[in-house]
């Protein structure tokens, strides 16, 4: 946290320097401890030695604590954040003393003295916490969770119904507390990706508890903010910027099984000044022969005007940019199995069967479920079982210090065959269709789990398989043009070699630069022999299937000699990949480390902690 970052100072200029200098690098602990020191200061207690001012700064702190009501939020790619902060805006303007903290600068020993807490949070990889609440969900599950008998909570998860564990964290989490001996005061809520349905109507009902527990004092309190305040971005979802494609290139061999585009966009006009981390938002438009299929299949005529949550559209114009085509999702499912009345998707849809249902959500669209079971649509009918459709986010792989007012994006074409024809994904397809001088609507999705280093006099480790690569040629952009002195270890993989080495030339021409000290490759279908380049960029053989994983494990004495003297770790890419590496990163403290697994965990949790260990991953 950063003192810049704090709302309105009303310090002097000198004084808001040496709080800044004071502050700079404590943690969540200390940054709390000094912040009763200052209320104990501001009510005219505390001295070293004054017993009696303590013991009244104590009570008058525990009356705060009975008062106040602390909402935490875990959010992977910002939308339990969102949430969470417009329900501390909200409470505030109704008086409410209220604390907003990102579960990983919430300092844990408070739980114990809280009376009312709201939890906004996501589920991640398959049924996990966001990586800002691993700690915090952890914590609450182990065996030194506190009783929690004073408390009173409400818990609003966010997921993805596509998904099986559907928001499984915030259900678990839901449970725990009501475990721990703490009061449910209303149902949990499942939010879907169209957030706002659940997330609107589970405030209102947070809001109107927390008024009657705390019956707010005038005049209205303040929201403390335990994370850097981000100013609002001018650009969202619900009103995109409209950027200009400047360039879309293949960066893989035509002959790779993998189309993965390299993407300029001009950002010019949009006052959006992203940072190396951030991701870019992408409205996409559905590919329009899919759109047609469904019509086809359905029998219905794409002219009609539907109405449906107060909007009104063709009903091609709702499957084009309004409705999920391309996700398959239980609620989809159910509603199909009650139209058609199929025995055997109903029974998907039992408890027991999650491996089937996930099989199946993984591998067809609606339109492919639309032709196996045939039935009965309306127009209306069909807009309201399909759900919204939801942007999609891209790692930006530039840095404004070397590109300005462009944002470049690296995007692997979604494109697979089926029986019935040719399927793409949404958001993939309509940006590697974009021709030169065409248009996309985007937004800036900041992502401040995912920052370099401060100092730039530290090292950095970058993990990034495939697209994973990503937001690392725009760390090594920044790190090159601000002239950090740090130096920058990429370890890359992909199918092969010669098809898929995603921006070969420039990880080459930074190795001779010095903007990359080292770069180790893992081309994991060249089995006879694939290159491993070492830090003087020569090709080396290594003669069975790779990934990166192996390559952190060769290099496991050297990684571990760059954690201990205080690098950074980043990994970013697919989930299962990202789980692998933290595997092997274990492994590698233990043997290089001389540690136990448990410490080694230990270990690898103090990098996050410490922001040193941070993943983006999909
Ligand atoms: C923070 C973040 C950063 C990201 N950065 C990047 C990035 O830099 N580059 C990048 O390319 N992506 C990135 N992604 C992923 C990206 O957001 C999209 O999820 C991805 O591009 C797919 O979206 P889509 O709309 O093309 O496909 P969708 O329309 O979302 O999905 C298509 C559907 O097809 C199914 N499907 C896919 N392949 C097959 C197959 N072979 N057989 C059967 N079914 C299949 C899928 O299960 C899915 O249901 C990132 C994601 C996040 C969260
Ligand atoms: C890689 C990845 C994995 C996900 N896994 C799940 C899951 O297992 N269950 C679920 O309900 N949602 C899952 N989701 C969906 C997110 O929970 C959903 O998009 C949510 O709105 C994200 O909120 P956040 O931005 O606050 O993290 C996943 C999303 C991503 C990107």
């Amino acid at each position: 946290m950063s003192v810049a970052a704090l709302p309105r100072s009303p310090l002097p200029e000198d004084k808001a320097q040496l709080l800044s200098r004071l502050t700079d690098g404590l943690d969540p602990g200390a940054l709390w401890w000094l912040s009763g020191y200052a209320a104990g200061l501001a009510r005219g207690g505390v001295s070293g030695t004054d017993a009696g001012a303590v013991s009244s700064a104590q009570a008058a702190a525990e009356a705060q604590d009975a008062a106040r009501l602390t909402i935490l939020y875990g959010s992977q790619t910002g939308n339990a954040r969102r949430v969470a902060e417009n329900l501390a805006r909200r409470a505030e303007a109704a008086g409410l003393d209220v604390r907003l903290a990102r579960a990983d600068a919430y300092p844990l020993r408070e739980l114990a003295k809280e009376r009312l807490l709201y939890v906004v949070i996501s589920t991640q990889g398959d049924g996990d916490p966001p990586d800002d609440a691993r700690g915090f969900v952890e914590f609450l599950a182990g065996r030194r969770a506190p009783r929690l008998e004073a408390l009173s909570f409400a818990v609003l998860g966010l997921g993805d119904s596509s998904y099986p564990q559907f928001c499984a964290t915030g259900r678990r989490l839901d449970a725990r507390l009501a475990e721990l001996g703490a009061r449910r005061l209303f149902g949990f809520g499942e939010a879907d990706l169209d957030v706002d349905a659940t997330a609107v109507p589970w405030m209102q009902r947070a809001l109107a508890h927390a008024r009657e527990r705390l019956k707010p004092p005038l005049p209205p309190a303040k929201v403390t903010l335990l994370r850097p305040r981000v100013d609002a971005a001018a650009w969202s979802a619900a009103r995109p910027f409209t950027a200009g494609v400047l360039v879309n290139q293949r960066i893989t061999a035509d002959d790779s099984a993998k189309d993965v585009r390299h993407l300029e966009l001009d950002l010019a006009g949009s006052g959006l000044d992203y940072e190396p981390g951030d991701a870019l938002g992408v409205l996409p438009r559905n590919p329009s022969p899919l759109v047609e299929a469904v019509l086809e299949t359905l029998w219905l005529d794409g002219d009609a005007e539907i109405a449906h949550a107060g909007e009104t559209h063709t009903l091609r114009e709702w499957l084009t940019t309004k409705r999920e085509l391309t996700r398959l999702a239980r609620p989809f499912v159910a509603a199909l199995a009650a139209r058609c009345g199929d025995g055997a998707l109903r029974a998907l849809l039992q408890p027991g069967q999650s491996e089937a249902l996930r099989q199946l959500l993984e591998t067809s669209q609606p339109v492919d479920l639309l032709q196996r079971y045939p039935a009965e649509w309306s127009g209306e009918a069909l807009v309201a079982a399909l759900r919204p459709l939801a942007p999609r986010l891209y790692s930006i792989a530039s840095s404004r210090a070397a590109v300005g007012d462009e944002a470049h994006l690296t995007v692997a074409h979604v494109e697979y065959a089926t029986d019935t024809g040719v399927r793409w994904g949404a958001a993939s397809h309509w940006l590697a269709t974009r021709a030169e001088g065409e248009t996309v609507e985007v937004y800036l999705e900041r992502n401040e789990r995912f920052r370099l280093p401060a100092d730039p006099d530290r090292d950095i480790i970058m993990v990034g398989p495939g697209t994973g690569v990503a937001p690392f040629r725009a760390f090594v952009q920044q790190r090159r043009e601000s002239g950090a002195r740090g130096r920058n270890w990429l370890f890359f993989g992909n199918p092969h070699f010669r098809s898929d080495f995603l921006y070969q030339l420039e990880w080459q021409a930074a190795l001779k630069d010095g903007s990359l000290a080292r770069l180790d490759v893992a081309f994991s279908r060249d089995f006879a022999g694939s290159p491993h380049m070492d830090v003087r960029g020569v090709a080396q053989d290594a003669r069975k299937k790779t990934y990166v994983q192996q390559r952190l494990r060769e290099s496991g004495r050297e990684l571990f000699g760059w954690l201990e003297n205080g690098a950074y770790l980043y990994v970013c890419g697919a989930t299962a990949m990202a789980r692998r590496v933290e595997d092997t990163l274990r492994d590698v403290i233990v043997e290089h480390g001389g540690r136990s697994i448990e410490a080694a965990g230990e270990y690898i949790a103090k990098l996050r902690d410490e922001h040193r260990y941070a993943r983006d991953v999909y």
